[in-house]
């Protein structure tokens, strides 16, 4: 079994998603100690964002790309053959502004690709990424789970079932920045979390 740790946090060694999404690992590795880990962290190591150069570089057929444009679309293809290459995703995201943090939105926009992890038919979109299991660590300073405000996980949902991965578990610790009662109920809640599904 290989496991992918992809962590989004700017906040390295102090992240709480980081906390979670290792907390989530280690129950893995209980479960099956011959599991495989390899971590990627986006935050010590951003992707490129998506801008005009990146997505001409993807439209250029490979064999008319420049030196520059055949290094930028290899750092997508990389990020893409990671994905494939893993059987468990643990995806540590914060909740910045509301929104997931822009080096992880950066790497959706670097494993999105047509033809590739997902394409159109006459029925619609078919994600490529079949058969694994997804496992998100949310990390937030207020308390937002199953209220309108909580848009990360109805988007993540969306993009990540796009791209095959339907399979996906979420684990909240919220309320981190509300004193430290609520945050320590804030993982407790998250450790039970993680009991109950791995
Ligand atoms: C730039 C920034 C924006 C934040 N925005 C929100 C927010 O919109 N809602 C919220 O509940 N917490 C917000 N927080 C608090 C974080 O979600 C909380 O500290 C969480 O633990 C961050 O995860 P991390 O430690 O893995 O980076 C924000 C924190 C930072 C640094």
């Amino acid at each position: 079994m290989k496991i992918l740790q992809i962590n989004a946090s700017i906040r390295a060694d102090a992240a709480n998603s980081t906390r979670v999404a290792n907390a989530i690992v280690a129950r893995l590795k209980e479960k099956t100690p011959a599991a495989a880990v390899e971590l990627r962290d986006l935050g010590a190591d951003p992707h490129p964002v998506l801008d005009g150069a990146a997505l001409g570089a993807l439209f250029t057929p490979a064999e008319q790309r420049s030196a520059e444009q055949a290094a930028r679309v290899a750092l997508d293809d990389a990020e893409i053959a990671r994905l494939q290459a893993a059987d468990v995703i643990v995806l540590g995201v914060p909740m910045y502004n509301f929104g997931v943090p822009v080096q992880l939105k950066a790497w959706i926009d670097a494993v999105a690709r047509a033809g590739v992890t997902f394409r159109y038919t006459e029925n619609g979109p078919v994600g490529l990424l079949q058969g694994k299991k997804v496992y998100v660590a949310l990390a937030r300073g207020g308390v937002y789970r199953d209220t309108p405000a909580d848009s990360q996980t109805p988007y993540l949902k969306s993009v990540l079932g796009f791209l095959g991965l339907t399979d996906v578990s979420f684990i909240h610790a919220e309320g981190l920045n509300m004193g430290p009662d609520a945050a320590a109920k804030g993982f407790a809640e998250a450790d039970s979390q993680i009991a109950a599904l791995i």
